[in-house]
């Protein structure tokens, strides 16, 4: 017997009344959280008989609004509009007026600058151990998105596959977060690529609506997904290049299955890719680009027109000349060896992890994970308004980041030229998220000299000037000293030489 409809706005305390079991439906996918906006998302799941659903979402516990599904049956998707941005709900999913979940949430996209996290990788769709492992650490890294770079569901794509390689080992990571896969070469084998663009609800603002390219907005970023597969597709590089010129964002960050600069394994570097989307990338200043297609990791130097550039800068960027390529295809499935090295290559590992980015305003950092948490390779990007570091004589010495469970600090040096010692030193960092805070200078045998900042900061950059001189005002001796700073029990070191 079915149970009579639920009224718009209900009470949590009512909700909690209703039980699973009454539900003669079960999930079988999701609830999955799509396609987020300022002001929209898109809620999917799917059913193992016909059903008929909703969504119950609110901010605040006990004052829901409900969407309803107009159709019945076993695929269902929701779009809720006129969310506010940045803003947190909780939402809850009702089959046949049973509720079948509670305690889910979601984010809305924020409008302006405002610090989040993403998660990158590939070539993952096998629902074994490896993928597991990733997803798992994919889950404890706490992203608002994820990018998943193609091969998404081994081993053609298959339409019954979905279910057990993706939904299914992401259940619990894409109830929360947004994900936005883009198709491999595995993922069009089967009907090219129509089962992947059934089971997923991706932006259609390609040139002919189709899922397989796309472009969204998310804070200060430009997302941009393309088809590796479909090199020759003029349209897609028209698009692309339409896409790139039209956005306001802050950082551009492009991505895709095949591989434009890789160390050389399985698969070599994509010549193809290379000779179209280079210079618009170039061009409209592509910062990152991410890949598959390779079982491994590795990082390029930033390469503007097929030549490394700021070799010099240390894994710190400021305002690098050109656009750094990452393969992070250690998503599951088996790892390749590396059988070559190519000089712009920056770093190469074959090993299973997941990147993750934050993104804090001018500020990116990018960190490589194994799925025990150990980062194996991290750099950054810092943005200026102008060159001015740079035409002021300055440069960036050592730069250090840890990564903490909220997010990465950075800490790092910039100290006069052409002299690498001074006697004073601007230290800059920048904070995840609000944290107290200890910057200390302190000799070789670890003893305080001077304590620069101890206070409650907020996220964002920050910096502090060290003049050489010790808590009581007297000059420090010519020697190595160390910047340390602390983050509520995270410590970050850089090193300091100071010469009198
Ligand atoms: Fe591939």
């Amino acid at each position: 017997m079915r149970r009579p409809p639920l009224p718009v706005l209900l009470s949590l305390a009512l909700l909690l009344l209703l039980t699973d079991s009454a539900s003669g439906a079960l999930f079988t996918r999701g609830p999955s959280l799509w396609k987020v906006t300022t002001n929209s998302i898109l809620i999917a799941w799917q059913t193992d008989t016909p059903s008929s659903g909703k969504v119950l979402y609110s901010t605040h516990p006990g004052a829901w609004t409900a969407a309803a599904d107009t159709a019945t049956g076993t695929e269902h998707s929701v779009t809720l509009h006129g969310l506010q941005p940045a803003t947190q709900y909780d939402y809850r999913v009702v089959i046949d007026d049973v509720l079948l979940t509670t305690h889910l949430r979601f984010r809305t996209a924020p409008s302006g600058v405002t610090p989040f996290r993403f998660v990158a990788f590939g070539d993952c769709g096998v629902a074994d151990a490896n993928q597991y492992a990733v997803a798992a650490r994919v889950d404890s890294l706490n992203p608002d998105l994820g990018l998943i770079l193609g091969d998404v569901i081994y081993e053609a794509g298959e339409a019954a596959n979905f279910t057990p390689r993706y939904f299914t080992p992401y259940a619990s990571i894409i109830n929360h977060a947004v994900f936005y896969p883009v198709v491999g070469n595995h993922d069009i084998i089967t009907g090219g690529g129509q089962p992947f663009l059934d089971a997923f609800y991706l932006p259609t603002n390609s040139k002919d609506g189709s899922e397989k390219y796309y472009s969204f907005d998310y804070a200060n970023v430009h997302f941009v997904a393309l088809d590796g597969n479909d090199y020759f597709n003029a349209d897609m590089y028209d698009w692309v290049e339409a896409d790139l010129a039209a956005t306001t964002k802050r950082w551009n960050i492009v991505y895709f299955h095949q591989p434009m600069y890789t160390e050389p394994s399985t698969h070599t570097s994509d010549l193809n890719l290379r000779l179209y989307l280079e210079p618009i990338f170039v061009y409209h200043h592509v910062d990152l680009v991410l890949q598959g297609h390779n079982h491994n990791y590795c990082r390029s130097y930033p390469i503007r027109n097929g030549t490394a550039v700021d070799t010099a800068q240390g894994s710190s960027y400021h305002n690098p000349g050109g656009v750094i390529y990452l393969v992070a295809g250690g998503g599951g499935r088996v790892l390749y060896p590396f059988t070559g090295h190519d000089p712009l290559i920056r770093s190469a590992f074959s090993v299973f992890h997941t990147v993750a980015v934050d993104v804090a305003g001018d500020s990116m950092y990018v960190q490589a994970v194994l799925p025990n948490g150990t980062v194996f390779d991290c750099f950054s990007i810092v943005k200026r308004a102008s060159t001015a570091v740079e035409a002021s004589g300055h440069e960036t010495f050592v730069g250090s980041v840890q990564a903490t469970a909220g997010g990465p600090v950075l800490l790092s040096v910039r100290k006069p030229k052409p002299h690498p010692f001074e006697r004073s030193a601007e230290l800059s960092f920048t904070l995840p998220r609000a944290s107290q805070v200890h910057l200390t200078i302190r000799d070789v045998h670890g003893r305080m000299l001077r304590e620069l900042v101890s206070a409650e900061l907020q996220a964002g950059e920050h910096s502090a000037r060290w003049d050489g001189k010790d808590d009581r005002g007297r000059n420090a001796a010519t020697g190595v000293y160390f910047a340390t700073l602390d983050v509520g029990g995270t410590v970050v070191k850089t090193r300091l030489a100071l010469l009198r």
